[in-house]
């Protein structure tokens, strides 16, 4: 998920009482579409009121997982160049590939297994602080619905392409579970100030996160691993890359609807659950 922004509904369509897409959201004029998304939204809804029911199981349709396999096919040769070590380790130890969309539940099954933390559907996009202070419970809200057949290489909004590709991988590791952790727990104790802070240290390493490695840089955050145009622009003279400075980041605007001219990148995932720790001991005192 991303974390900002229940703003970018105006002008909506309104679909029964559940999911609401924007006018110009590429399913908004799609009838079959909004259904589909109606009928996911309506299960995260009955989890939410009966979780010991388990993470819905969703029976996805061909034309669903076309979609998906058109959008793994593509990022996975582009991963094998530009993403971090160990986030090609967890993608294929979580068991990711093209030939099926992967249930929550059976990421949530491994993934609890290896850090702790769970997944939770959800059906579109949470006010910051609540989706931030989850993590403190090593709990990440994630969607399950998929983007619009129309356009399978962009979503306006997290999509299960974005949530498990992007996002899930990096949670198998302990550091990075860790400081997502951190995160949850200042989200829940920060002022607003603070909680902007915070959005933008969230958006610049879980989302667009770079990470030296073996002398180079490699990708990790979960915005360029889920989106092929994003992932090789990050390498292109288009964008300043910058070394991690906390003082710097919490400082730093970003745009969610534009492509990031400014990145970050980050010694490693240890150096930012320490610094991130440090950051948010300040909240209390
Ligand atoms: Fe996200």
């Amino acid at each position: 998920m991303n974390v900002n922004e229940s703003s970018q509904i105006s002008d909506n369509i309104l679909t029964e009482e559940i999911s609401v897409l924007p006018i110009d959201h590429p399913g908004a004029r799609d009838e079959e579409y909004r259904v589909r998304r109606n009928h996911i939204a309506r299960l995260a809804g009955e989890y939410r009121l009966n979780p010991q029911k388990g993470i819905p199981i969703i029976e996805y349709t061909e034309e669903e997982t076309a979609v998906w396999r058109h959008a793994f096919t593509q990022l996975d040769e582009l991963h094998r160049r530009k993403a971090c070590s160990l986030y090609l380790d967890a993608k294929r130890r979580l068991g990711l590939s093209a030939d099926a969309i992967p249930q929550l539940r059976d990421l949530d099954r491994k993934l609890s297994g290896l850090t702790g933390f769970h997944l939770a559907p959800v059906d579109g996009l949470v006010e910051t602080r609540a989706f931030l202070s989850l993590l403190e419970k090593r709990v990440m809200l994630s969607t399950q619905y998929i983007r619009h057949h129309s356009r399978p290489d962009y979503t306006p909004e997290p999509d299960i392409v974005h949530e498990s590709i992007g996002h899930i991988p990096n949670l198998t590791n302990e550091d990075f579970a860790d400081f997502s952790q951190f995160i949850g727990r200042g989200a829940r104790i920060a002022s607003e100030e603070q909680l902007l802070q915070l959005g933008r240290l969230y958006w610049f390493t879980v989302e667009f996160g770079l990470i030296e490695e073996d002398g180079g840089i490699k990708a990790f955050g979960a915005g360029l691993m889920s989106s092929y145009h994003e992932l090789e622009r990050a390498f292109s003279d288009e964008v300043e890359r910058k070394a991690f400075n906390l003082e710097e980041v919490i400082e730093t605007n970003y745009d969610y609807s534009a492509l990031q001219p400014v990145l970050f990148v980050i010694p490693s995932y240890g150096y930012i659950k320490d610094v991130t720790h440090g950051f948010i001991e300040s909240f209390a005192g």
